[in-house]
């Protein structure tokens, strides 16, 4: 134990930072090797990424658009979370076969579910190709000219190397702001079927409560499997498609690990913003995720009031529940973080030294400059904040706006409705529009407020009498009514209350809001750029890591625990033990299966492992991530952050920031003894 502490307080000594940040570009790794060797690991940088030979990047893929799976048999068998699988699982799912609630296991490869829709991108390669991208630019040519030289130079490129018979997708992404452009050439495999996946019991288990927690108990894993057709070529589902063969497939350690253990994670982070100005963290984390955390407050009061009344509307808000619920403890996890790491003084202290470096060269009042376009951008990016977080989250308000455009499109079957209507519960969403516009009303300022709003306010005589009049008069509270509109109806749509008020902020937001918004934006962008060429011109010496935008990334450090608050200190591994002790019949979230209880009653496993932590620079995007030991073997997959770090998108900090992985060994575990799956072990190779 004391060796444990040790630990955690030397990563917080270790000031200053860059302890374990980063998100590395695989292709560019032999420049991190000599650190990742002295945390301990021990492969090359050949190994993690080559050009010429398989490497440990052939064993990890993009996962639908979001998520990160890795390839774990020759056969082409896939893990990636249970919250990613998540869709495609509930659309398997019926009453008669609720694979959410009960799990799915197929016993044989012809019991695999097809998934339509779904796809995994492998990366063929990765290169550098800014001077491609700005052939035909020159500075004198000004930064407006850039992008656009920029844009038709990378389509060109995308479209001379995409093979689309071949699956070949091709793709110029930005960064460094833009000071870089790299070519990113995938190759996408659509038939991806279904093999397995735990109950939710398991699966989810702890649900939003735990969500972004430690300790955490969840066994967030589904498994996949990619098939190609005979030649192994991307090809759509057939039953004639044959398993997948991988160039590389990753090895499964049984040895697990330990505080202090090498850990990298090979994945493909979304998004982060390190290395912007301090007045749009300043933004975030004080005026942004502080109000859209109250308005969110609002709206889960409100669902669970109702959702603890009734079990019916318990799942018709469940995941419309777990998705408000998971930002908004995010924003409250990176808005305490920023200020207390005091980030926006930090980077106001430097960039003060930036500008009197600057002073008289290029960047001469970049600094300023930044400071004054996110100044004039504050309100109005706040009102489009506001718009997202309060009308367009308004479920009534909504309908009406989309059945407009389906109809517009000439799409009248009714569908879009019916399914709204079986998630929909009108006490719920009634309160929600009375609490979400009253706080728009008391909170935007008059000028940021639609008139037609304001007088529909005034002529009601307050919010409630709105939403009185609108959902009585409305024709989108009735299912069979709005499912029956037709083409010909759409004047009365138009003439419907609850359309017009949405019609109304939507225009308000077209015409008042976006204008001015879009070329600030546009402004922010080009100063944005200089100003992350500025400091990397400032620092020659530091590394900079380029900010995610879901391209394949490498981040490394060590298991470990942290100390969230005084006096506490959590350790960094949690067990079979923790779960019985949450276990709770009485409680969906911790409500596990009976087959589990009895399987520890009988002895023999309190000491199995479930998840571990680590310190491991990670973000959205990274679930499903590998996460692998010093020899390259697999040890975990990621799928969560502890909350007191999810600053890490702004700023990382070595005290607080940990990444959650489930320990591989626990997901052996439940394949044996809940799925009685072992027949998927034997072409894994688990050492
Ligand atoms: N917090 C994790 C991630 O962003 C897991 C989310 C799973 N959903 C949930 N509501 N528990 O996205
Ligand atoms: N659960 C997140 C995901 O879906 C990962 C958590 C995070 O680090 O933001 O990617």
């Amino acid at each position: 134990m004391k060796k444990v502490v040790l630990l955690a307080l030397a990563l917080c000594a270790a000031l200053p930072l860059l302890a374990d940040e980063g998100m590395w570009l695989p292709n560019l790794i032999a420049r991190r090797i000599d650190d990742m060797g002295a945390k301990g690991c021990r492969l090359s940088a050949e190994d993690i990424y080559s050009i010429n030979k398989a490497s440990l990047k052939d064993a990890v893929v993009l996962f639908g658009s979001g998520c990160t799976g890795e390839l774990v048999s020759p056969q082409g068998l896939l893990f990636t979370n249970h919250h990613c699988g998540y869709g495609y699982i509930q659309r398997h799912s019926s009453v008669e076969h609720d694979y959410l609630k009960d799990g799915f296991w197929a016993m044989s490869r012809e019991e695999e579910l097809p998934n339509p829709g779904l796809t995994v991108s492998f990366l063929e390669r990765m290169e550098d190709v800014t001077d491609v991208v700005l052939y035909g630019w020159e500075p004198s040519m000004g930064e407006v000219a850039r992008d656009s030289v920029a844009r038709a130079n990378s389509q060109r490129l995308e479209k001379e190397i995409a093979e689309p018979s071949k699956g070949i997708r091709a793709s110029v992404e930005a960064l460094y702001h833009a000071n870089q452009y790299y070519l990113f050439v995938y190759r996408i495999y659509r038939d991806v079927r279904l093999v397995g996946a735990p109950p939710s019991s398991i699966g989810k288990f702890g649900g939003d409560t735990d969500n972004w927690m430690w300790p955490r108990h969840t066994g967030d894993f589904s498994i996949f499997r990619i098939y190609a057709d005979a030649d192994g070529n991307p090809a759509d589902y057939s039953p004639d498609n044959v398993p997948y063969r991988p160039k590389k497939f990753f090895s499964i350690s049984k040895e697990g690990v330990k505080e202090g253990d090498f850990t990298f994670v090979y994945g493909c982070p979304g998004s982060t913003r390190e290395y912007v100005h301090s007045e749009e963290v300043r933004y975030i984390g004080e005026v942004s995720d502080p109000q859209k955390i109250a308005l969110r407050t609002l709206r889960l009061d409100i669902q669970k009031k109702y959702m603890s009344q009734s079990q019916a509307v318990r799942i018709q808000y469940s995941a419309k529940n777990a998705s408000v619920a998971n930002a908004w403890k995010k924003w409250q996890g990176e808005s305490r973080g920023v200020q207390r790491l005091g980030t926006v003084e930090a980077k106001r202290a430097y960039e003060k030294r930036l500008s009197a470096w600057a002073a008289g060269g290029p960047y001469d009042g970049l600094v300023e400059r930044l400071g004054a376009l996110y100044q004039k951008r504050e309100p109005y990016y706040l009102a489009y904040e506001y718009f997202n977080e309060t009308v367009r989250s308004i479920e009534l308000l909504s309908l009406a706006w989309r059945v407009y455009g389906l109809l517009e499109r000439g799409i009248d079957d009714g569908v879009a409705v019916r399914s709204f209507f079986k998630d929909y519960y009108e006490p719920i969403d009634k309160e929600t529009f009375v609490a979400l516009l009253e706080a728009f009303r008391t909170k935007m300022p008059q000028q940021f407020q639609p008139e037609y709003f304001k007088e529909q306010v005034a002529a009601a005589g307050s919010v409630q009498a709105l939403a009185d009049d609108i959902y009585s008069r409305s024709m989108f509270t009735s299912c069979e009514v709005a499912a029956s509109l037709g083409v010909e109806d759409m004047p009365k749509v138009v003439a419907d209350p609850a359309y017009q008020l949405y019609a109304a902020f939507f225009d308000w937001l077209q015409e008042d809001i976006m204008p001015v918004l879009r070329e600030v934006e546009g402004e922010l962008r080009t100063a944005n750029r200089l100003y992350m060429k500025a400091q990397m011109e400032f620092e020659p010496e530091r590394e900079f890591y380029p900010d995610a935008n879901l391209t394949l990334r490498v981040a490394y450090g060590n298991v470990a625990g942290y100390s969230p608050a005084d006096a506490v200190y959590y350790t960094p591994v949690t067990t079979l033990k923790g779960i019985i002790e949450k276990d709770n019949p009485d409680i969906f979230d911790y409500n596990i299966p009976q087959t589990l209880r009895d399987i520890y009653a009988a002895g023999g496993h309190e000491d199995q492992p479930v998840c571990f932590l680590a310190t491991n620079h990670t973000t959205g995007g990274n679930s499903g991530s590998p996460v692998l030991n010093a020899d390259g073997l697999l040890v975990g997959i990621n799928f969560d952050r502890v909350w007191e770090g999810t600053m890490s998108d702004l700023q990382f900090d070595p005290c607080y920031c940990r990444n959650i992985s489930l320990d591989v060994r626990y997901l052996l575990f439940i394949i044996k003894q809940i799925g009685h799956a072992e027949w998927l072990f034997s072409e894994m190779v688990i050492k």
